[in-house]
């Protein structure tokens, strides 16, 4: 058998670590014949209610569960981590500035970087779920020392998941025979979900494109503030599809993409007009543990402008995050 796989998880006494947790234990993310050893990352006040999770855990009994350990460090969470889930960090709260929630993070994702520098395994996949994932991704990545920067990213794969399960519900499909979504840009309102090169059973969705009052009034901010309507309907921010979503992304990173692609935030290169040096979602693939962006699409003028606002809100975050000193 394969050794086991150290799997770090911030936040672990949080909603989405609740749900995270079991699925990674129960083999979701790496298979039935991996096992997986999990360190929780939590601050100190939440270790109580982690090590309740723990016990939990401990009697599921799991078949692909070697150990659990709980730390309040995050020197000690991340030694020998192959894969972290960066969950925890400050929520927006009321007569919160955006400036206040970015410095807050900063204070959160830096030492985390700086940790996983100092004693992740070489192999060391980040995927960041804590908002505002994407900036706080780049926090991390520039602490890290040796790590490759693209070995940070941040999570967009639910806002794909919600397209893919609006265009089904859309076109009377199943959400598996639609392929090529994709998710721009950052992880809030501004992103862009984009269906101009999607396929059902292969075939182009031209009559739903056609259709813009659709596309443009509602497919497109249905998925952008869905993240919004479930904290209004449920009381709390989604947790068991954050966490669905945060499996797909790391087993797709680890095991291989397979539909033509999906969508993932990665450090951009430039590709698409991105600004190189933000963490931006794009159209990827992943192969032998690397994610690719899928080069050569054809970009209308609307998805143009849409792709460009969501890259300058991108632009924005880093310039203020880089005033305050955090990167
Ligand atoms: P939650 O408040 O239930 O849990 C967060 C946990 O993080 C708490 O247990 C808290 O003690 C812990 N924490 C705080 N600071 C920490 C630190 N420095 N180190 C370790 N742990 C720390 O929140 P939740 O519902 O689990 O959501 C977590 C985050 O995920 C939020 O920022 C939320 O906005 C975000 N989110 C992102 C997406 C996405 O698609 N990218 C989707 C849903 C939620
Ligand atoms: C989501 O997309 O569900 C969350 O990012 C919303 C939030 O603000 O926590």
């Amino acid at each position: 058998a394969n050794a086991p796989v150290n799997i770090t998880v911030t936040g672990a006494a949080g909603n989405i670590g609740y749900a995270l947790l079991f699925r990674i234990a129960s083999g979701a993310l790496l298979g039935p014949e991996q096992r997986v050893n999990l360190r929780l990352l939590e601050i100190p006040q939440a270790v109580k209610a982690a090590e309740g999770t723990a016990m939990e855990l401990f009697d599921s009994a799991f078949s692909t569960l070697g150990s659990v350990d709980i730390f309040d460090d995050p020197k000690q969470a991340f030694e020998g981590a192959n894969i972290a889930f960066l969950v925890g960090s400050m929520p927006r709260k009321a007569g919160m500035e955006r400036s206040d929630l970015l410095s807050a993070n900063g204070g959160i994702f830096g030492p985390q970087g700086e940790a996983l520098g100092a004693g992740a395994a070489d192999d060391i996949k980040v995927l960041v779920v804590g908002n505002p994932a994407n900036t706080n991704a780049l926090i991390a990545a520039s602490h890290a020392g040796d790590i490759p920067a693209s070995r940070f990213t941040a999570m967009t794969r639910l806002d794909h998941n919600r397209a893919l399960a609006q265009l089904a519900a859309k076109a009377g499909c199943h959400v598996s025979e639609i392929d090529k979504v994709t998710i721009w840009g950052n992880h809030s309102t501004t992103q862009y979900p984009d269906l101009t090169h999607a396929t059902i059973k292969g075939e182009p969705i031209t009559d739903i494109l056609a259709d813009r009052a659709w596309v443009e009034d509602d497919f497109i901010p249905t998925v952008a503030k869905r993240g919004a309507a479930i904290i209004e309907a449920r009381g709390a921010s989604s947790a068991a599809s954050a966490a669905s979503a945060a499996i797909d992304h790391v087993r797709d990173w680890c095991l291989g993409t397979t539909s033509a692609w999906t969508s993932a935030a990665v450090m951009s290169d430039g590709s698409y007009g991105v600004p190189e040096g933000v963490i931006s979602s794009f159209p990827c693939t992943a192969e032998n543990g690397e994610w690719k962006i899928v080069q050569g699409l054809e970009i209308d003028d609307f998805s143009r402008a849409k792709i460009d606002a969501s890259a300058a809100e991108l632009a924005e975050e880093k310039n203020a995050v880089a005033a305050m000193g955090l990167i």
